[in-house]
């Protein structure tokens, strides 16, 4: 017999409460708009209608996803990032909210510090899906932006997303270690960038599998493994930026709530650079660095 689609609902909601999902109405709701490409609103005025045995099918197969703790967006493939859509798969860590505090940043730098400057040449290391290159290239439509990751997988999908929301011609992809595509032993390849960008893997290696399954099963411990006590790559980014800046430049990292202290020591260990912040996201949380160069 066919359910109707709330029946479907509410069976999916009791079967993923048994496997412990945080949020088992949004998630089944969430899958069941993205079956039917409804939205919510078209999804609450369509929940008295009968599913065919083939969608309930299919909705059961997205369903049994989801209870083996793959994320939604996963499933879904898709991810809002600043009000922008990217597409998302296991090759790329998903978009946190938080990360848009990054983008924030930027913009309010280019207009007190580097108002008048173009091109304003921004590299953004560890790219993922793109999506702060993209909204950067959204934002600023002069800028020339540089987005890099060593995953091609990921760049894949990066330059995806950058033609999906338009910008493709506005963003250089480079396949690359950190910043030794573009500058070696003090050596530049490239003219040299007024803001370099990064939110870089920050997980205390041991610490990953503590995490939720979402994150520790499902997302590239590429994406996520920083090293013993998560700051390897600070370390090396911190080391080499300063060499790949202009002249007051600024180096721009989102960092874990807890890793700022260690990371601005690490900072001011450089002799390159004069000035290094803090910045919080909106739970209150240390979230972003800001380095200066002299
Ligand atoms: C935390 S994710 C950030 C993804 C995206 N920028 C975001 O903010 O959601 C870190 C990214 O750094 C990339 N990465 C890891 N090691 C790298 C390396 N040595 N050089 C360049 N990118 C690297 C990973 O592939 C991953 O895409």
């Amino acid at each position: 017999m066919n359910l109707k689609v709330s029946e479907a609902i509410k069976k999916a909601e009791n079967f993923l409460k048994t496997k412990s999902i945080p949020k088992p109405r949004l998630d089944c709701e969430v899958l069941m708009e993205s079956l039917l490409g409804f939205n919510q609103a078209e999804l609450y005025a369509n929940l008295e209608r009968y599913l065919s045995s083939l969608q309930f099918e299919s909705y059961s197969r997205l369903i049994e996803r989801r209870g083996n703790r793959e994320p939604t967006q996963y499933i879904i493939q898709s991810r809002e990032f600043w009000s922008l859509d990217f597409r998302v798969d296991k090759s790329v860590l998903i978009p946190r909210p938080e990360t848009e505090i990054l983008i924030e940043r930027v913009l309010v730098l280019r207009l007190e510090k580097h108002a008048g400057v173009s091109p304003l040449r921004i590299l953004d290391i560890g790219t993922g899906c793109g999506n702060i290159a993209i909204a950067l290239a959204k934002e600023i439509p002069a800028a020339k932006i540089i987005a890099s990751d060593i995953s091609l997988s990921a760049l894949k999908i990066a330059m995806l997303n950058a033609k999906l929301n338009g910008v493709k011609k506005r963003i250089e992809f480079v396949q690359g270690n950190l910043l030794e595509p573009f500058c070696n032993d003090r050596n530049l390849k490239i003219p040299p960038f007024n803001i370099i960008v990064s939110n870089p893997p920050y997980i205390p290696s041991e610490q990953i599998n503590e995490l939720s399954p979402e994150v520790s099963k499902w997302e590239p411990r590429t994406a996520l493994d920083g090293g013993i006590d998560g700051l390897d790559f600070y370390r090396k980014i911190i080391a080499k930026a300063g060499d790949c800046l202009v002249k007051e430049g600024f180096l721009l990292l989102e960092i874990g709530e807890d890793q700022a202290e260690k990371i601005k020591e690490i900072a001011i260990f450089h002799n390159a650079y004069k000035e290094v912040k803090v910045y919080q996201d909106y739970s209150g949380k240390n979230r972003v660095i800001e380095i200066w160069k002299k």
